[in-house]
């Protein structure tokens, strides 16, 4: 059995993956209403990238150093007083925002949804954030319906995906913007690719689409907005286009605030903004609910996310970098339990005079 030792991944420096680092911290204690979990499994995804470039608003308060992660599958490991429904050894998930790329935390126990028994760790952490953000976007921000002609951006990334397989399972006729690369990819989940290097997706459907998903604000989400049929939705969730154009949080935070002036224009279009933990916030029992549900359709493989890679502590700089650079087709994972390359060094020998046997 692995030491009780606690390791985790630091913010020392906004800005690049340098400013990373991962350190030995104390093994926390679960407080009241608190459960100690062993983490199985953390994802490392593109809004930790902006935590990490200080261009999330949720974490712009932060002081630094502290620790990243968006979200945790762990094993509950101990209890704190006035816990109740929960023993050691369950599986538990939530979304943390931070605080998860550890080998230990504490997370609220009225707050935690069960991972069912039999359930890849690392499967089930890629549900938390990409995925229950796709459901809600779907069934509870757009409220599709069967048969709904339906656009989504950034089509290959881990929100575009989960859009694409459960909008599927949701009976609507999908098109998907991506890189051409990724046209095979996008095809096998079932929708109609867009490169969005060569065409221009506002041409793509003449009448226009229903619904379109934007989590990447190109033009301040305006050809979003412009390829809706009259009364469409856009529903906008992510600025990466506006991070990649070294944007400021004031001026992302404009393109949001503008979406909702939008509806006053002619054409009966509406345009929102979704965020995870606002809905969470107004809607707590949604986001458990929605998440079981996710984990039920994981266990019967009516959904199958892609796991790029289970990483390592000692690679999460790197997989920071990777995230920057596109390209990638699944999720990467933090799994504490790999051995990272200072488990794998020989013990360090004390320094002393060199023995007959060094020469
Ligand atoms: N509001 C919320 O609650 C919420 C929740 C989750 C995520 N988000 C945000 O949503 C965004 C996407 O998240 P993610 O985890 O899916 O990121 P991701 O895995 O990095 O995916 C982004 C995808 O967008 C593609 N892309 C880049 N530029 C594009 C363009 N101009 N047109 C179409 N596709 C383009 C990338 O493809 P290439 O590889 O070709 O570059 C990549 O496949 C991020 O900004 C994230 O912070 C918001």
């Amino acid at each position: 059995m692995r030491d009780p030792r606690n390791r985790v991944v630091k913010v020392r420096r906004f800005g690049s993956p340098d400013g990373l680092e991962v350190v030995d911290a104390p093994l926390p204690t679960a407080g009241w209403g608190e459960v100690r979990v062993r983490v199985l499994a953390s994802s490392v995804q593109y809004t930790d990238v902006l935590i990490r470039r200080h261009l999330y608003p949720q974490t712009a308060a932060r002081r630094l150093p502290f620790v990243l992660g968006y979200d945790v599958v762990g094993e509950i490991d101990q209890l704190g007083d006035g816990v109740r429904g929960f023993q050691v050894g369950d599986r538990v998930a939530d979304l943390t925002v931070v605080g998860s790329n550890a080998a230990y935390r504490t997370l609220r126990a009225d707050r935690l949804a069960r991972v069912p028994a039999g359930l890849d760790a690392a499967e089930a952490a890629t549900l938390i954030l990409s995925w229950t953000t796709a459901y809600q976007l779907l069934h509870r921000a757009a409220w599709v319906q069967r048969g709904q002609r339906v656009l989504v951006h950034g089509a290959a990334g881990a929100v575009g995906q989960a859009l694409l397989a459960l909008g599927r399972l949701a009976g609507l006729e999908l098109w998907g913007t991506a890189h051409g690369a990724n046209a095979a990819l996008i095809r096998e989940l079932g929708a109609t690719p867009i490169d969005y290097q060569r065409e221009d997706f506002t041409r793509v459907l003449p009448g226009g689409f229903d619904v379109v998903f934007d989590g990447i604000g190109e033009e301040g989400y305006r050809r979003s907005f412009t390829a809706l049929k009259r009364g469409g939705l856009l529903c906008a969730y992510g600025y990466s286009a506006g991070v990649q154009a070294q944007r400021g949080m004031l001026t992302m935070l404009m393109w949001i605030a503008r979406l909702y002036l939008w509806r006053w224009l002619p054409g009966g279009k509406r345009a929102r903004f979704y965020s995870i933990n606002v809905m969470r916030a107004r809607h707590p029992a949604w986001f458990r609910e929605d998440l079981e549900r996710l984990f039920g359709l994981l266990a019967t493989r009516a959904i199958q996310p892609r796991v790029a890679e289970r990483i390592s502590f000692d690679k999460v700089a790197e997989a920071h970098r990777r995230l920057e650079a596109g390209g990638l087709e699944g999720k990467l994972v933090l799994c504490p339990d790999l051995p990272s390359r200072r488990d794998r060094m020989p013990p360090q020998r004390e320094p002393g005079p060199a023995s007959q046997t060094d020469t």
